[in-house]
């Protein structure tokens, strides 16, 4: 198991017994990734990409070292990389610069039942404005995609086929590679959600062989504000821009202008530097620690979880596909999510209580919330016995 919990200064800010059980909502930040962007800000705070003095130079290397950084990551071009403010961006930007020109009444986006809301509201927007329609693969009880019968959504009609590939409420690692395939097949784009499996799995574009990947920083030991969008760049230098204003031009006159080369067509503005760069440093700590080395201790962890707390009684765990990521959901019998999370709280213990962005998922559940438990690089068996106890004496409370 890693033993990493000493590289994060939070642990050392809150009481001695706090346990963080939240990472598929934020990770905490390693000191190293505080330090770059501290850095940034107090040694060679300039803009990038305009001017030619020294510190300038210097901003625009680790931004654009971070952009290389974040390409070799998930293995594509650099130029395929997209700064965005994170997944809801990323996607976003498919939404309006891929989807507003390229889809048409009566076209059919295909999602699926488990997405989050950031991966169903453009789409909503979008088809309100194309007159495209929207599709979804159920999911089945154990929370695993039902693929039983993909002629039923994968037709002549499908031109765009967006999906989550890990599932921020189940855990379960969905099977892109097949579903990109299908996408493929009959002639439609595929974007995937990577929000939640980038952070935890090696993840190499060139086997699943997407469109569009869109992941965001904070989700993996970075700063909030930053993402990437991945886009093949046949793709991307087909699409008009998203965001229009300065860096995204090459010639500007006062009725048009002509624009930047990808990817720097779609950053329009001063970027979000120091986020990048402190990108930049959570992926040298990722990479220091190996992503295969984090996905080994994510899922003893995860086993280790699940068999403890299926032995406690009242308590529901939902989801049990046999690929899955350390996120699990559930609730305990007669309390309410918050509830359970505010008595956690006394203990110490910090999980997500509600509906986890991701409303459908909860009504086809029959619940209006679950409670929910993610766990990453500064998590513990010791996290996971800490965290069992609370139920159990929780469930005691409660009579059962
Ligand atoms: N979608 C994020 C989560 O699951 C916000 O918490």
């Amino acid at each position: 198991m890693l033993d990493v919990k000493k590289d994060f200064p939070i642990f050392n800010e809150q009481a001695k017994k706090f346990v963080y059980l939240d990472s598929s909502a934020t990770t905490l930040k390693p000191q190293t990734v505080i330090d770059s962007v501290a850095d940034y800000y107090s040694k060679y705070s300039a803009n990038v990409h305009r001017s030619i003095y020294t510190i300038s130079e210097k901003a625009t290397a680790a931004y654009e070292g971070s952009r290389s950084k974040a390409a070799k990551l998930i293995n594509a071009p650099t130029n395929s990389i997209v700064f965005t403010k994170g997944t809801t961006e990323s996607i976003n930007l498919v939404a309006y610069a891929w989807g507003r020109k390229n889809l048409r009444a009566g076209d059919e986006i295909l999602l699926t039942e488990m997405e989050h809301h950031s991966n169903l509201i453009p789409w909503q927007l979008c088809a309100k404005d194309t007159g495209a329609i929207l599709r979804f693969i159920p999911f089945n009880d154990d929370g695993t995609l039902d693929l039983s019968d993909p002629d039923q959504y994968f037709n002549s009609k499908t031109k765009l086929v967006s999906v989550i590939h890990q599932s921020n409420v189940f855990g379960t690692v969905n099977p892109v590679n097949d579903i990109v395939k299908k996408a493929h097949d009959v002639g439609a784009i595929a974007l995937v959600d990577a929000a939640q499996s980038v952070p935890h799995q090696p993840v190499d574009i060139t086997d699943i062989d997407c469109d569009f990947l869109a992941f965001s920083g904070h989700k993996m030991l970075g700063p909030t504000g930053i993402g990437v969008l991945y886009g093949k760049p046949e793709l991307l230098e087909k699409m008009d821009p998203f965001l229009g204003g300065g860096e995204m031009i090459r010639i500007v006159s006062l009725s048009d202008s002509t624009w930047n080369d990808i990817p720097w067509k779609f950053e329009a503005g001063t970027p979000n530097i120091a986020q990048a760069i402190g990108l930049g440093a959570a992926i040298d700590y990722i990479n220091e620690i190996g992503m295969d080395a984090i996905h080994k201790h994510d899922q003893e962890l995860l086993k280790y979880a699940l068999e403890k707390m299926r032995e406690i009684p009242n308590v529901t765990v939902y989801g049990s596909a046999d690929e899955r990521g350390a996120v699990i959901s559930f609730n305990v019998e007669n309390i309410h999510p918050h509830d359970l999370s505010q008595l956690l709280d006394y203990d110490g213990i910090a999980i997500r209580a509600g509906h986890h962005c991701a409303q459908p998922i909860m009504k086809k559940l029959g619940v209006s919330a679950t409670g929910r438990a993610s766990f990453y690089v500064y998590n513990s068996k010791e996290d996971v016995d800490r965290l069992c106890e609370s139920l159990v004496k929780t469930v005691k409370f409660m009579g059962g």
